[in-house]
């Protein structure tokens, strides 16, 4: 069953750095949510903290009604919670399907064998990638290797999906495509945390936004609204990327 997701006063320092600076959000089931900020402001470490990447310096990470803050990753990724990563983390020599498998037998409910491939089959279908799991991740170009991470994180079921600026990098149509394909899991009611620097596609997805500025929280609401509050225009000057 779906779970809420809430951030209660989530803190992470480096060393003398507020890099996240006792940030509280809380996301229902089935939102999906936009989390903005220019370069530096704390996104992907919230991401980190979510995952279970980073254990904060204080805070909590709630799942439901659980603390998560200090289970580890793995333990995070079977209560539900999946990830894609900002710089795209695969094994290069390791087929399509093999990377899938490998996650599934860590993930939530952990399978293997038969199950695992028909599992890894389908999550390749779901994404565009039909018939290729035997194909090398190094022969794959960028929008499929994309589009496998995305698969990855997917063919364990998860209740929370986090993409890290997934849809960066890609072309116009390879923008739509993608763009398209998280709209199609946000119907089956994922819920989507989603850091993304392309406006065009955050409008699209996001009904809702969360904008940090230097570790805060500065704004939280309806995209439209949030969009045009001048404290996020501020922030955001010379930031942003109109595709
Ligand atoms: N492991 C780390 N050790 C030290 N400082 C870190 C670490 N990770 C992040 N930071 C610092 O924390 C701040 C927030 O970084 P973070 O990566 O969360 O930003 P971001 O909003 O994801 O930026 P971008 O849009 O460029 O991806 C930055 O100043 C960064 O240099
Ligand atoms: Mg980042």
């Amino acid at each position: 069953m779906s779970a809420s997701l809430e951030l209660r006063k989530l803190r992470k320092e480096f060393g003398g750095l507020v890099a996240v600076n006792d940030v509280s959000v809380g996301i229902n089931p089935g939102e999906v949510v936009g989390l903005l900020g220019p370069n530096g402001s704390g996104k992907t470490t919230v991401m980190n903290l979510i995952s279970g990447a980073l254990s904060p310096t204080s805070g909590e990470v709630r799942l439901g009604d659980k603390p998560v803050q200090h289970t580890p990753a793995h333990l995070r990724a079977r209560l539900g919670i999946s990830r894609t990563f900002q710089l795209v983390r695969l094994a290069p020599s390791l087929t399509a399907r093999d990377n899938i498998v490998l996650s599934l037998a860590f993930g939530r409910d952990p399978v293997w064998g038969p199950t695992a491939h028909e599992r890894a089959e389908a999550a390749l279908a779901k994404v565009g990638l039909p018939g290729l799991g035997d194909v090398e991740v190094q022969s794959l170009n960028y929008i499929d290797q994309k589009r496998l991470e995305l698969a990855r994180a997917i063919a364990t079921r998860p209740d929370i999906l986090l993409l890290d600026e997934w849809l960066a990098g890609l072309n116009p149509t390879e923008l739509r495509t993608g763009i398209d394909l998280i709209g199609t899991l946000k119907d089956e009611g994922m819920t989507i945390v989603l850091v993304e620097h392309i406006m065009e596609a955050v409008r699209e997805i996001c009904p809702r936004c969360v904008v940090m500025s230097a570790g805060s929280v500065i704004a939280d609401g309806p995209t439209s609204e949030v969009l045009s509050d001048p404290a996020v225009v501020a922030a955001y000057l010379g930031d942003f990327e109109y595709a």
